[in-house]
This record gives C-alpha cells, sequence and structure tokens, in this order.
C-alpha cells in the first residue's frame, strides 16, 4: 500500500472548532481516497455489511422475537456460556444477565439506598440538575447525583460484578498489535449515579446517541489509530472488539465526559421493568460506528458539519443522517430486579419515553471498565472523591454526601474494591 498523508491531530479541544472540523475532514477525504478507494466507495461498503445485520434485527422486531441475548449469571459463573452464545453476543453487542443478583438482594439495595438519601435530607437539600444531559423535570430528580452508597459499593465490589465484568471484558480483544492493552480479570472501580424513576411518571426518554466520545473519535491521534480501518482504504478490517489504542488516549472535557475506557456500559436493576415502561434501546450492531464515523465526509454534510456531533454534548444518531441504522433500534425485554443491562460501549442506545409508568424505574449505573492506562490514570481522582464523599470528576461537582455520615467507609472495602481504586497493585 502507497504511504498515506498523516493525519493532524488535537489532543485537547480545537480552539477553533469550525475550522478543526473542516481540516479533519479534508486530511481523512485525503487519506481515504491516497489508499485507492474513494470515500463513497468506503461507506457504500460499510452500508452493504450492515444492511443485512439491521434487516436481520428489523424482522426479528416486526415478528415480535426477542433481540437481546439474555444469558443466566449461573451459566457466566459456571463457564457454560455456549460457544453459540457468545457469537450472538458478538453480533447483538449487547446483553441482559438474569439473575446477576439475588432479587430480594438488588430490591434490599433500593430500599437501602431511599432510607441513605431520605436520612441525610437529600430531597429537601437537592438544588436541581447539575447538568442539562439528563435534564429532569420537576424538582425530585431522577437520576440521583448518589455515588457512594453502601448499596452501591457493594454491588460495585461485589464477587458477582467481577464476575461478570470479567466475562465481558473477554469478549474484547486485549492483545494485539504486539500489546496487552487492558486486564481483563480486573476492573477499575467507576463510581456513576442512580436512576429511580417513580410509578405514575411520565419521562421524555433520551434520544439515540452514543457516549464514547465526540469529535475527539476523530480527532485525537489515539482514536484516529483506534479507527485506523476506516480512515486507510482497509474497512474490511475493522473490528469493533479490538482494543488497539483505545486505552491509553485522552477524551475531550465536558460536562457529559467519561474519563475511562468501558468495553461495556451497564446497569443493574433495582426494580421490576417491563419492556414497554420507557426502557433502553440499543441499534445491536457494534459495527455501526463504522457507518457513523464515516457518514459525515460524504459530499452531502456541510465541510465544517460532523454529523451534528460537537464538544459538550452526547454524540447525537438519527434519522436525518443515519436512517438505515434506526430501524435496528431494539429494546430490551422485560428485567426483573436484580438482572443487569450491559451493551457495548460504541453503540448507539436511547431511553424510551413514557407516560403513567407502571411499577419503578430503579437502576444503579455500573459498567465493565477494565484496568488500562487509561482508567489508572483516572484512579487517583475516583479514591479522593471516595475518601471525601466527593462526586467524582467527570460528574458536575455536586457533592451532597459529604456530610453524610453512613456513606461507604474505606474500611469496609474488600480486594475487589481495593484493586479497582488502584489500592492493591495487582
Ligand atoms: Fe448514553
Amino acid at each position: 500500500m502507497p504511504a498515506l498523508p498523516a493525519l493532524p491531530h488535537w489532543e485537547e479541544t480545537p480552539a477553533d472548532l469550525p475550522a478543526a472540523v473542516r481540516e479533519i475532514k479534508a486530511a481523512l477525504r485525503a487519506r481515504i481516497t491516497a489508499s485507492g478507494r474513494s470515500v463513497e466507495e468506503v461507506f457504500a461498503i460499510v452500508e452493504r455489511r450492515l444492511a443485512p445485520e439491521v434487516a436481520e434485527v428489523s424482522a426479528a422486531l416486526e415478528r415480535g422475537e426477542p433481540v437481546w441475548p439474555v444469558i443466566d449469571y449461573a451459566d457466566i459463573a459456571a463457564g457454560t456460556v455456549s460457544p453459540a452464545q457468545i457469537e450472538r453476543l458478538h453480533r447483538r453487542g449487547c446483553l441482559v444477565v438474569r439473575g446477576h443478583f439475588e432479587r430480594e438482594q438488588a430490591l434490599q439495595w433500593d430500599r437501602d439506598i431511599v432510607e441513605y438519601v431520605e436520612g441525610n435530607r437529600f430531597f429537601e437539600t437537592y438544588r436541581g440538575p447539575g447538568d442539562d444531559f439528563f435534564a429532569s423535570v420537576g424538582s425530585k430528580p431522577e437520576i440521583y447525583p448518589i455515588y457512594w452508597s453502601p448499596a452501591q459499593m457493594q454491588a460495585r465490589q461485589s464477587d458477582r460484578m467481577a464476575c461478570v465484568q470479567a466475562f465481558l471484558n473477554g469478549l474484547w480483544k486485549h492483545e494485539s498489535e504486539g500489546e496487552r492493552w487492558f486486564d481483563p480479570g480486573r476492573d477499575s472501580l467507576y463510581p456513576d449515579r442512580i436512576r429511580r424513576r417513580p410509578e405514575g411518571a411520565d419521562s421524555g426518554g433520551l434520544g439515540t446517541h452514543l457516549d464514547p466520545g465526540t469529535l475527539d473519535l476523530w480527532m485525537t491521534e489515539a482514536y484516529q489509530r483506534a479507527f485506523r480501518h476506516l480512515f486507510d482504504g482497509t474497512v474490511e478490517q475493522y473490528d469493533p472488539w479490538d482494543a488497539a489504542y483505545r486505552t491509553g488516549g485522552p477524551q475531550y472535557a465536558g460536562s457529559t465526559m467519561c474519563s475511562v475506557f468501558r468495553t461495556f456500559q451497564g446497569w443493574t436493576a433495582l426494580s421490576d421493568m417491563a419492556h414497554d415502561q420507557g426502557v433502553l434501546h440499543t441499534v445491536p450492531i457494534p459495527g455501526a460506528m463504522a457507518y457513523l464515523l464515516l457518514r459525515p465526509l460524504l459530499a452531502d454534510v456541510p465541510d465544517d458539519d460532523m454529523c451534528g456531533v460537537t464538544v459538550n454534548q452526547a454524540f447525537p444518531a438519527g434519522e436525518k443522517w443515519h436512517p438505515l441504522l434506526m430501524e435496528a433500534l431494539a429494546g430490551i425485554p422485560d428485567v426483573q430486579a436484580g438482572d443487569s443491562v450491559w451493551w457495548h460501549c460504541d453503540m448507539i442506545h436511547s431511553v424510551a419515553p413514557v407516560t403513567d409508568q407502571q411499577g419503578w424505574g430503579n437502576v444503579m449505573y455500573i459498567p465493565a471498565a477494565p484496568w488500562c492506562p487509561r482508567n489508572e490514570r483516572y484512579a487517583p481522582s475516583v479514591l479522593e472523591a471516595f475518601r471525601t464523599g466527593s462526586s467524582p470528576s467527570d460528574f458536575p461537582a455536586e457533592d451532597y454526601e459529604r456530610t453524610w455520615p453512613d456513606r461507604f467507609r474505606i474500611e469496609d472495602l474488600n480486594v475487589t474494591g481495593r484493586r479497582g481504586l488502584g489500592l492493591l497493585a495487582v
């Protein structure tokens, strides 16, 4: 292959965004063209490869068949997940783990959280949303900016969580290009929030978007290398499960950022939720990332536009630029308290709207974020937030828990918790 022109890169948010977008788009087009294929040709290949997958999902949806793979926790724990199930996980990129925790345990955690926030007068002191990403209606929040309850920490450091995280991390190629990119058996403890949506709630949901980054996905050197096959004419070799170059680089700062590399995003259900009560949906096709990253390079998108992607806002996906993908938007099945739900970190997802919700909709957000240089860099700030009861630095500095006496204590950490926070080196 001829030597391809190098790409300009910005390791921090460019000062002049439209100029940087114009520059990177021209450079990406030039690089792809120098490979001997046009951008249109490369994008057509991606479309041709994705179309049958989209058709398969939308046909299953039409027939009312389940789209999301479901695996019993007992099979993950016993190592008896079949090769056919693994193959399906790779194809769909998402999973419900049935019985990840005992139902009674999850319901107890839910009660414990209520006691924790009420006992500390959270609702009386709540100052409103600290960001507008999950803009809340009314004064009582659905998303609780609470990170350090005993319930959350017990779940995060539990053997059952570690077992599922290791299984999910293991679906990724963590050794490639002559390097070991992460340790699948050790997770970094990534503190996130809680959602408790009450019975009778009306919610507009959350639009289709993705979370791994924004303009940095095209603009940082690490992401350019991670997505190298999309930008050098070898799109057939692009593997959404290859962690190469994903575990070291920066993400542009913003109020919706995630400093760590997550193999999967996830949450654990703390209430039963029916599939038609405003639940999570995904486009269950990990390889759709190729479409999302190449689409802005086509001629019908203005030169200073990345199909609406900009910094400090979730990466939007939608009908305007990604109509093919939207046909495959598929919701989770009914879940019970104690089940957990997972999706590949690059996948498009949304939360459906609901009116007069039946039952509660309560979850703890706990992802799979394996130990790697990027996550190791974030760990000291997590530890500091834990020690002081502060909000982690990826989130608005709301700091409700600093004075709460019954938050989880450092002496209650087990080995998994200590490893996850970087207090134990192995
Ligand atoms: Fe998201």
